[in-house]
């Protein structure tokens, strides 16, 4: 499938000019402040120079077997970094292309980001993705607890517009939904907590104590772990497990959530990459808005809950993401590997 940047718009004949190894690798900085699952930023570029293209590839040793056998959710944190590629050619002039999954023989080349030119000023929809760059630094999960204030009807039709441009639907899920979706998240909890894989896995990307959280450059520190629930329905991972991290406080989390669910027609890789690019989109859409976020994936991790968590009456075939919304203390800034150690240039 090939796109421009923001779906079907065509900036028309524009004069196209070479991409210098500088701004690629700005970009590519820009690119993986993106979420990605357990933060394992399971991601590689690659920039063609003689074609002025940037091919986005999925890492599979960063891959979470028991949790993501498919890959769906890894899909989704590359889909989210090659949004974040987009919003930083657009916030620097540039109209690209997007061609995604762009050789059958090849799965783990996710996209192709073609450069055709200086966008043209006043070119709606690449307007509005430099519009969301300010937000890509400033996105961080929130693991806190959020304020009962609502979210404005305005900000979430906002919202799920945003996910529209994507081609995904977001829906805000009514009252009985949400305590659906929160009894079946805790049961996808209690199966983690006693599925030793699982416990492992989420072991292996967690980073604690002061030395190893502060130097790490992947995983989930014990900083952005957030407090350890006393009360409250919140959906939020504790990424401490049975572990203990001192010095971490426990706090009340809000007993309604205001969530979303992200879902598509499909399920298959172009699906994924579809959910992945719009949930950036809300995210750093909800960041301009002044809202905290956290995303919640654990109910989906296990297929027959997954299936649950849809409304049955909702068009929304397949749910990709849920997203904790609300307005409350934004998260800490996580570590990323260095932009070197995941873009190749030739
Ligand atoms: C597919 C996917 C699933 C995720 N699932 C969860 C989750 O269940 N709980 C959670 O707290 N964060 C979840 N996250 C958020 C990541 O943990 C987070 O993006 C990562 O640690 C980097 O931190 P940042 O978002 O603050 O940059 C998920 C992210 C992605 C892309």
């Amino acid at each position: 499938m090939t796109t421009m940047s923001g779906y079907g718009h065509d900036p028309g004949p524009v004069s196209v000019s070479t991409l210098g190894a500088t701004t690629v690798t700005a970009w590519v900085e820009d690119a993986i402040a993106a979420p990605s699952m357990h933060n394992a930023q399971p991601w590689r570029f690659r920039f063609l120079r003689a074609e002025n293209a940037i091919q986005v590839h999925s890492d599979l040793e960063r891959a979470m077997p028991r949790a993501d056998p498919a890959t769906r959710g890894l899909h989704l944190g590359c889909a989210a970094a090659l949004f974040n590629l987009r919003v930083a050619a657009a916030h620097a002039g540039w109209a690209v292309r997007t061609e995604l999954l762009p050789d059958p023989a090849r799965p783990c080349l996710l996209a192709t980001v073609r450069l055709i030119g200086a966008a043209r000023p006043g070119a709606g929809v690449e307007d509005d993705l430099a519009a969301l760059y300010p937000a890509i630094r400033r996105r961080h999960t929130s693991r806190q607890p959020f304020t009962d204030e609502a979210i404005p009807r305005a900000v979430k039709d906002d919202l799920g517009a945003a996910a529209l441009l994507e081609g995904v639907r977001l829906v805000f899920p009514d009252v009985w939904h949400v305590h659906m979706l929160l009894d079946l998240v805790r049961d996808a909890e209690g199966r983690d907590a006693s599925d030793t894989a699982a416990s492992e896995e989420l072991r292996r990307w967690t980073r604690t104590g002061p030395g190893t959280a502060q130097s790490a450059s992947d995983g989930v520190p014990d900083y952005a772990f957030g407090p350890r629930r006393l009360y409250g329905r919140a959906p939020v991972r504790d990424f401490a497990g049975r572990g203990g991290v001192p010095g971490r406080g426990a706090a009340v989390f809000e007993n309604a959530p205001q969530l979303a669910l992200l879902g598509t027609a499909g399920d298959r890789p172009r699906d994924w990459l579809l959910a992945g690019q719009a949930m950036e989109r809300v995210l750093l859409r909800a960041t301009l808005d002044g809202l905290a976020t956290s995303l919640t994936s654990q109910a989906l991790e296990w297929p027959e809950l997954r299936w649950a968590v849809r409304d049955p009456q909702s068009a929304m075939g397949f749910v990709q993401m849920v997203l904790r919304l609300g307005y409350g203390p934004a998260g800490p800034g996580t570590p990323r590997r260095p932009v070197d150690e995941v873009l190749d240039i030739v």
